[in-house]
């Protein structure tokens, strides 16, 4: 590959990368809704369509889910083989009238596309995608590739998981680059050197056989929806503490050296404020605000669902009430200990009267740390700086790739975790965006990335 002809090819191409960027968005490949399972699938084939456009060997891999979409090139023997990972299902788009344009139809606003999946995580991996098209026309990457883009990150699954396992001796590589993460600090590429992992379960809580008129009943009746808002609130106190009993045992704290080196990075409350435009920030407050966002496991509930919430009044004491709960967790703590712990915990809250089952939704991630002393992670640097003209940031995020655990068990190679997409995107938002600027920067950092590749 000459790398000054790929990175030209990548400039003139501005225009046709992003109309097949913004097909690729229009897909709503909603990995979470059962509904849109053809949709994922026409996401995959969009992707496996460019791959054989472009000269590479590529298949879906099928399973019980979404498939993954597996393309290579090993056109360059004796050179190291590059495994890029990405993912091209996307969050449930809701609540619809909050977008200020449909989250299907991307809609180019003061050099920003929006739509659903522009920055988690279609512009991460489209970038990289057009990047190679680039350095094939460029007489070919310096590097050897395989892609591995799934259609089941946002809601857990098992096709690239299972696939990894199956396979993983016939995958050797030398880097694995994980691209679906995001700049912590507007402007500044990182290299992610950490994952918090994640349990997401589902409390329903049942009493009466039956919804009840709360007249003839209430004072004698067991409500379920308050007992699920007691259990609620005793999980976690106004001080940010979950109150599982040994959540915490396992907890393992950044280095000294970690710590200081987030505090430099500059990242204030006020940033904080800004970015969720809530007048407070909480939490642990003895704890400084971005280890509570990256290493500090912790529990949120996500949606309630049960009784009467239409228009007007109605009456009821409901025969049943759920709530979606997720733990962050983070380096020692093991997922399967601390859900076990937390089912026997809420079930411990139910009241006289009413039953508490809890069960786990999709597999459980681990957290995941990621260093970056590596001859790939060092070229990756150089690669963002040329492009960016920042140094890297390396530092942690709060969120989950779940997959990662799988990628380190199954094929152990180095691993560098980035993305080009901004704070502020909107990720699982309401009008989610990607700085159109920043997605054609992605291309060139991945052309130049290849290229720094090729010298290792
Ligand atoms: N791209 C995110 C993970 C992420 C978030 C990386 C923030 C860097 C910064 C990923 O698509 C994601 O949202 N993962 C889910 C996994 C969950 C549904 C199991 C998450 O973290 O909620
Ligand atoms: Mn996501």
């Amino acid at each position: 590959m000459i790398l000054n002809q790929a990175l030209e090819i990548a400039r003139e191409s501005r225009p046709q990368a992003e109309a097949d960027y913004f097909d690729h968005l229009r897909i709503p490949s909603i990995s979470a809704l059962p509904q849109h399972a053809a949709d994922c699938r026409r996401a995959a084939e969009n992707l496996l369509r460019h791959f054989r456009r472009i000269g590479f060997d590529a298949s879906l891999v099928e399973g019980n889910g979404h498939p993954t979409v597996r393309a290579e090139w090993m056109g360059a023997p004796g050179k190291p083989v590059l495994t890029v990972y990405g993912h091209y299902d996307v969050q449930p788009p809701d609540p619809l009238e909050l977008w200020e344009s449909p989250p299907f139809q991307p809609t180019v606003r003061e050099g920003k596309v929006y739509a659903r999946g522009a920055a988690d995580s279609k512009g991460n991996h489209f970038a990289c995608l057009k990047a190679v098209e680039y350095a094939m026309a460029a007489g070919g990457p310096a590097v050897n590739l395989r892609f591995l883009i799934e259609g089941e990150e946002e809601g857990g699954g098992s096709v690239l998981p299972g696939f990894l396992e199956r396979e993983g001796p016939n995958l050797k590589t030398d880097f694995v680059l994980i691209d679906d993460g995001s700049f912590a600090v507007e402007g500044h590429p990182d290299l992610i050197t950490g994952l918090r992992g994640i349990v997401y379960t589902e409390v329903e809580v049942t009493g009466p056989a039956v919804d009840l008129h709360s007249g003839g009943f209430g004072g004698v009746a067991p409500n379920p929806f308050n007992t699920l808002a007691h259990l609620i609130a005793a999980l976690k106190d106004r001080a940010g503490h979950v109150k599982v009993p040994g959540f915490y045992d396992e907890v393992a704290r950044p280095s000294a050296a970690e710590l200081a080196s987030w505090e430099r990075l500059g990242i204030t409350e006020q940033h904080l404020l800004e970015e969720t435009g809530a007048p407070a920030l909480e939490g642990e407050l003895e704890y400084p605000v971005l280890e509570r966002r990256w290493a500090r496991p912790t529990l949120d509930v996500h949606g309630i669902r049960g009784g009467f919430t239409g228009e007007g009044t109605k009456t009821v004491i409901p025969a049943m009430a759920t709530a979606k709960i997720s733990m962050r967790l983070v380096p020692d703590q093991d997922p399967v200990k601390v859900y076990e712990s937390f089912a026997a915990f809420c079930q411990s809250l139910a009241t006289p009267g009413t039953r508490v089952a809890v069960r786990m939704i999709g597999p459980p991630a681990p957290p995941v740390l990621c260093g970056t002393d590596h001859a790939g992670a060092r070229a990756a640097a150089a690669a963002f700086e040329a492009v960016w003209g920042q140094p890297v940031g390396y530092l942690r995020t709060g969120g989950s790739i779940p997959v990662t655990i799988d990628f380190q068990r199954a094929l152990g190679a180095p691993m560098i975790i980035t993305g080009f997409n901004q704070p502020g995107a909107g990720a699982h938002s309401p009008n989610e965006h990607m700085t159109l600027e920043y997605f054609h920067r992605g291309t060139e950092f991945l052309i130049r990335y290849l290229d720094e590749l090729a010298r290792v």
